[in-house]
């Protein structure tokens, strides 16, 4: 899949450099003070887009604390919407049609990439031929967004179109304090709901089967029926450039115990055997004493649909790989971090408050940009910092463990860009490839020679 276009990973020696290579003073020290501010209750949670700029990003729990911040603020609700739904799509960005005044309506999600007439991986995770059906035989949707500041620099720039793209400056860089974001949404009703987790209206494409050189295929048709559904928001990818970080911080948050997680000792390895289950506690993602074997199947080529119900015949059982997406999981300086404020947002966050019922899976980012060294070109992947491991389990459920794609720089890199379809030309490296959202903006406003 050619948005993957990572070199081999070397697990061990992204470990490595996570344990030795990074001294920060206060992982040391005394942890135990990272906690969410509650001062973000009283006096209102601050704009992560200043405190990105801001904030001298010396320690993890520097890094945790604006991601909490970013996610916070991103899901605080503004008349009945959540803020981060009111920001731009894909499309007003090409359109340049984003209007800030304009409330925005009952959004429509995507089955990924919103192409239509495309085989089943157009209902796939990214980077997979896999799709992840919730314990209700429910596909999960998609939705994306960057914020207004971001909008007005990929505009102003003419980096929302191919061609704009083509003729940026390969040392371009985003704006710190830029976000984007990218949603995932569960199908919910009166029999079937995601504890703590956002819910609203949407619209949904209705799927179908189709036959493929008489192979029964799962598609979203090329004119879809649009239907009205519940939603809720089980996963969500918060993506910000901070202060010295070109390459951004890539962190993802859920709803709290949305996936078993697998335990592993210090490499990395699970403790437990395939046929042992790996808890005996269901989620909306995962049947109680389900195997270690069965987590994170595809269930291609056996799974089909009912057309008329829409409801798929095999659930995905989502298993989470690593704990705070990291090797050494909570026990680390990374972990101990994500965990005390995920602690912390129980009993800090307000009852009521949209974000209580998530936490954070983790985060990753890579070493200071210092003047000189070029990130450019690069996959990252002998630099990565925080949680080196990174996936989030309703996400990137069937990628987890494979060494070349289990963390968001694996498929988020400033390498060369080369689109799927061979017709359309590779796009020059930059950082501005790291974002899938510009990616998709290139390939989709390509014009043929
Ligand atoms: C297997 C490849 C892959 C991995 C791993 C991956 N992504 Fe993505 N990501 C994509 C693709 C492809 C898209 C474009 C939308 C789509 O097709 O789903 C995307 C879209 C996004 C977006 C929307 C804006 C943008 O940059 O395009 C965000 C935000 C994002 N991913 C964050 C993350 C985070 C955080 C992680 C790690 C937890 C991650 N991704 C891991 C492939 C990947």
């Amino acid at each position: 899949m050619s948005f993957c276009q990572s070199l081999t990973t070397f697990r061990v020696v992204a470990a490595l450099f996570a344990l030795t290579a990074l001294s920060l003073p206060s992982n040391t020290a005394s942890a135990a003070d990272c906690t969410i501010p509650s001062s973000w209750f009283t006096d209102g949670i601050p704009d992560p887009q200043d405190t990105a700029v801001s904030t001298n990003f010396n320690s993890f729990c520097k890094f945790h604390t604006w991601v909490w911040n970013a996610f916070l603020w991103s899901m605080e609700e503004q008349d009945g919407v959540v803020r981060f739904e009111t920001f731009p799509t894909q499309q007003q960005t090409i359109d340049e049609s984003f209007d800030p005044v304009l409330a925005p309506g009952i959004p429509t999600l995507e089955l990924r990439a919103a192409k239509d007439d495309h085989a089943i991986d157009s209902v796939a995770q990214a980077g997979t031929d896999g799709l992840l059906v919730a314990q209700n035989m429910r596909g999960v949707y998609y939705s994306q967004y960057i914020t207004p500041k971001m909008y007005d620099q990929v505009t102003g720039l003419d980096w929302n179109n191919a061609e704009g793209l083509t003729n940026a400056p390969s040392d371009a860089t985003f704006n710190f304090g830029n976000i984007e974001y990218k949603a995932a949404w569960a199908v919910v009703d009166d029999s079937f709901s995601v504890p703590g987790a956002y819910t609203r209206p949407a619209m949904i494409p209705e799927l179908a089967t189709v036959e493929v050189n008489g192979v029964p295929t799962i598609v979203v048709p090329a004119d879809p029926t649009y239907v009205q559904v519940e939603v809720a928001l089980i996963g969500l990818h918060v993506v910000g450039w901070i202060n010295k970080h070109s390459e951004a911080i890539w962190a993802s948050f859920s709803p709290i115990d949305i996936a078993p997680i697998v335990p592993t000792d210090d490499n990395g390895n699970p403790t437990i055997e395939p046929n042992d289950p790996v808890s005996t506690t269901g989620t909306p993602f995962y049947t109680a004493n389900t195997t270690l074997a069965d987590c994170n199947q595809t269930n291609l080529p056996i799974q089909r649909l009912n057309d008329t119900t829409q409801e798929f015949r095999i659930a995905t059982q989502a298993c989470q790989f690593y704990a705070a997406g990291t090797i050494g999981g909570f026990s680390t300086g990374n972990g101990k971090a994500i965990q005390q404020l995920n602690d912390s947002a129980l009993t800090v966050i307000p009852d009521g408050n949209i974000g209580k019922g998530y936490s954070e899976i983790g985060a990753v980012w890579s070493t200071a940009d210092k003047t000189g060294v070029s990130k450019v070109n690069s996959t990252f992947q002998d630099a990565l910092v925080g949680s080196n491991v990174l996936s989030n389990p309703v996400i990137e459920t069937f990628t987890q463990t494979q060494a070349s794609q289990h963390n968001c720089f694996s498929c988020h890199n400033s390498l060369q860009y080369q689109p799927s379809n061979p017709t359309i030309k590779p796009l020059h490296a930059s950082m501005l490839n790291l974002s899938h959202f510009l990616m998709q903006i290139y390939e989709d406003t390509y014009q043929q020679e």
